[in-house]
């Protein structure tokens, strides 16, 4: 499928694998707006990666986190070599190796720090892993930057570490809730009558995170720091929970004095 734009006629075309979905279609609007021609495809539609590299001089990839690496291994052999292979993934050190593995491109991986129902990139952070090449590199920081974007640059192993409190703790933190409270018995009533403001913005956060699972939990299963983060998360609630339990709410305010933010 081509999406083409009047104004994109004096601009390169991208090409975006997975820009039938969520993100992709984010971007393929954003990329358009900029005045380039985008192509999109799907697992049925649009054009095959081949055809792809063959017309873009930038591709990017965004399919679901578990498809990422199969799909890079298909498109990274057909990419020019003065071309840019990137990717949207929310993990990247899995992604960027097999885009550096598998071309002979110019390698950056992206993770936009936001989803589809983003109005606005001003303020959004951004986190550019840049693998291979300089060629390409100002232009992302450009288009990007000038939206108004907080770009930062980080490996691919950091930023997977990072990830692992922003998406993992944070994920693993609102599904242990969302069942805590089903195991409770009292979900029907509490969403019913007995929920409070604070409680129904958790409500609309575990109602999210249930209903799109697969991306949800690939951000926990396939970190590869979340036993780290998940042992810290039992250390602390246990410490916590020992407090709560056995001691008085002074107690409990003077551990939460002394966590400063470190
Ligand atoms: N959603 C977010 O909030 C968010 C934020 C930041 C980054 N990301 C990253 O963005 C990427 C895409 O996420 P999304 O939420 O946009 O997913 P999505 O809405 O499910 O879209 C997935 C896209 O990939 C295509 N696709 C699915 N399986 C495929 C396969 N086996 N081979 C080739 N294409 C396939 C789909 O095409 P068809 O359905 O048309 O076949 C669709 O275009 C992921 O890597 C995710 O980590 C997501």
């Amino acid at each position: 499928m081509r999406r083409t734009t009047l104004r994109g006629t004096d601009n390169f075309p991208i090409g975006i694998i997975g820009g039938t979905g969520g993100m992709g279609r984010w971007f393929a609007d954003f990329f358009e707006k900029e005045g380039h021609p985008v192509l999109v495809s799907g697992r049925d539609r649009g054009a095959r990666p081949a055809e792809m590299a063959g017309a873009c001089p930038v591709v990017i990839v965004s399919v679901p986190i578990g498809a990422t690496q199969d799909v890079i291994r298909q498109v990274g052999p057909c990419m020019k070599r003065e071309s840019l292979l990137m990717d949207l993934t929310s993990l990247k050190a899995g992604p960027v190796r097999a885009m550096l593995e598998s071309s002979a491109s110019e390698v950056i991986g992206l993770h936009p720090l936001f989803g589809p129902s983003v109005l606005r990139l001003e303020g959004q952070n951004i986190v550019i892993c840049p693998a291979r090449g300089g060629k390409w590199l100002p232009w992302v920081r450009d288009v990007f930057g000038r939206k108004g974007a907080k770009l930062v640059e980080a490996t691919p192993e950091r930023h997977d570490e990072i990830m692992a409190v922003v998406q993992a703790l944070n994920h693993l933190d609102t599904i242990v809730m969302g069942l805590a409270i089903r195991q409770s018995g009292l979900e029907r009533e509490i969403r019913e009558s007995f929920s409070t403001p604070i409680l129904r913005g958790k409500l609309a956060m575990i109602d999210r995170v249930f209903s799109n699972p697969r991306l949800h939990t690939e951000l926990i299963t396939a970190n590869p720091h979340t036993a780290r983060v998940l042992r810290l998360y039992r250390e602390v609630l246990d410490r916590v929970g020992e407090v709560a339990v056995k001691g008085s709410a002074a107690d409990l305010a003077a551990a939460l004095r002394r966590s400063a933010p470190g």
